[in-house]
């Protein structure tokens, strides 16, 4: 049987997952967060004092840290060690470690793995930084989404301020801006759009419309 694909890449802030939840409920195809995969082992190098730049403990650890996840009304439950870290993950603090410990290849690896027989099994919509460039080179439709860096952390923002929690604005870009730079430049599966993906930059767009973009561009290859 013929599993679908859908590639989504982009930098943080550009609305990759609240867009492709809502393409993945149109399309009832299934979504893939590959973010929160990388943001599951920086929490366990993060809870276990192994810093960023300890390249050896970091390969080790990757023989012996178990990510999976698991589908709980339809949401992704990304499960670390058996423990579900769903509601852990989400901090500025998770998400430059995730960044930082991205650029080993034995992370990557790992992960790479787990996405791609995802893939195999299901129709997917799975957004990450290498979706298009490495993990699904075959992916039916390929989207690169961005926004300005000052969009996007005005959204981080007030993400941030809706679940309580009080930040900087210009902190945030500026550590929007050092994640885009390390995530461009690491030598193993950058991110970079690839030659056959579409750009889609929702500096100006509402989410309804880069969702139904994505749609349209979807129904034409189907
Ligand atoms: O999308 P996110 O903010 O949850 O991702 C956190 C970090 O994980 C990101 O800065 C780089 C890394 N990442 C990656 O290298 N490749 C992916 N496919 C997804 C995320």
């Amino acid at each position: 049987m013929k599993y679908y694909s859908i590639a989504i890449d982009g930098p943080a802030g550009a609305g990759k997952s609240t867009i492709a939840k809502k393409v993945a409920k149109h399309l009832n195809f299934i979504y893939v967060d590959t973010g929160a995969m990388y943001r599951a082992m920086a929490l366990y190098f993060i809870r276990n004092n192994i810093e960023s730049i300890d390249k050896d403990n970091i390969e080790k650890a990757c023989g012996h840290v178990d990510v999976s996840i698991e589908y709980k009304d339809k949401e992704q439950q990304i499960i670390l060690n058996g423990e579900n870290v769903n509601g852990l993950i989400r901090t500025e603090e998770v998400g430059n470690m995730a960044s930082a410990i991205s650029i080993y290849q034995a992370v990557r690896l790992k992960l790479v793995e787990l996405q791609q027989d995802l893939a195999n099994r299901a129709n997917v919509i799975m957004d990450g930084r290498d979706i298009g460039t490495y993990v699904l080179p075959q992916a039916d439709l390929k989207i690169y989404l961005t926004a300005s860096s000052k969009e996007r952390a005005k959204r981080r923002f007030l993400e941030l301020k809706e679940r309580g929690i009080s930040a900087d604005i210009d902190e945030i870009e500026n550590d929007i801006t050092e994640r885009d730079i390390r995530d461009m430049n690491r030598e193993f599966a950058p991110l970079k759009q690839a030659d056959d993906a579409v750009l889609v930059d929702s500096s100006y767009m509402t989410i309804e419309e880069v969702a139904d973009t994505i749609i349209k561009l979807f129904e034409k290859i189907r």
